[in-house]
């Protein structure tokens, strides 16, 4: 196992965490407002909805061994699965695009890669991810979606002909029924390795190039 070794991003996320695991009444409250309608981002304005501590260590192991350089995450929300990329990219010398469709979580993730020292690293795009990852750079080496389901296949296909060889595609809640057609396409289209991971909820797939 790989330690963070930058006390400032491991005190932000001890205190981030500790924020999340009381994220309960919020997520309730946003998932009452979408009995009659479809979920929107601002239903849970206030939801880290974030990956767990054991998810961003196996994260931020994966990129360490692979030494990735180039990652781009779907979904910054508060920014806690940003600082494991972020912390990763700094020491492996790369940089992490994420991106984030409600202004007030940009805002938040924003100061909050600041305190953990990470902004020089993260480069944070507010906006729809349809939109605002079109014009990242060629040779991906790391992928983490982590936003809404029904975007996973859309913005894979988007990013494809970015991915380096070898690149490797965290995709949290895959169990979920919107995630569905991305699931079909990783597992049948010969273009990916993929496994679902049951403890953490992902799939994790590796492009074959
Ligand atoms: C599950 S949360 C991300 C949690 C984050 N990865 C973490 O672990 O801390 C998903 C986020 O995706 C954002 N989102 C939803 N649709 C989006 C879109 N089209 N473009 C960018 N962000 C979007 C939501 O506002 C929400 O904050």
């Amino acid at each position: 196992m790989n330690t963070i070794q930058y006390p400032s991003v491991q005190n932000t996320l001890n205190q981030l965490h500790h924020e999340a695991s009381r994220d309960m009444g919020n997520v309730m409250r946003g998932m009452a407002k979408a009995v009659f309608r479809k979920l929107q981002p601002s239903d849970l304005k206030h939801a880290y909805i974030a990956i767990s501590p054991e998810q961003g260590q196996f994260v931020y192991d994966l990129l360490i061994k692979n030494n990735s350089k180039h990652i781009v995450e779907f979904g910054t929300s508060f920014g806690i699965s940003a600082l494991y990329l972020g912390a990763a990219a700094k020491k492996n010398g790369g940089k992490v695009i994420t991106t984030e469709i409600l202004p007030s979580k940009c805002e938040v993730a924003y100061r909050n890669f600041e305190k953990a020292g990470l902004n020089d690293v993260i480069e944070l795009r507010l906006g729809d991810a349809l939109e605002t990852l079109k014009n990242v750079e060629d040779d991906i080496d790391f992928v983490l979606l982590d936003g809404w389901k029904d975007l996973y296949l859309p913005l894979l296909k988007m990013l494809e002909p970015k991915l380096k060889k070898g690149a490797i595609i965290y995709t949290d809640n895959a169990n979920m029924a919107s995630a569905q057609p991305f699931l079909d396409y990783v597992r049948n289209s010969n273009k990916y390795q993929s496994r679902y991971m049951h403890h953490h909820g992902a799939e994790l797939s590796e492009f074959l190039g």
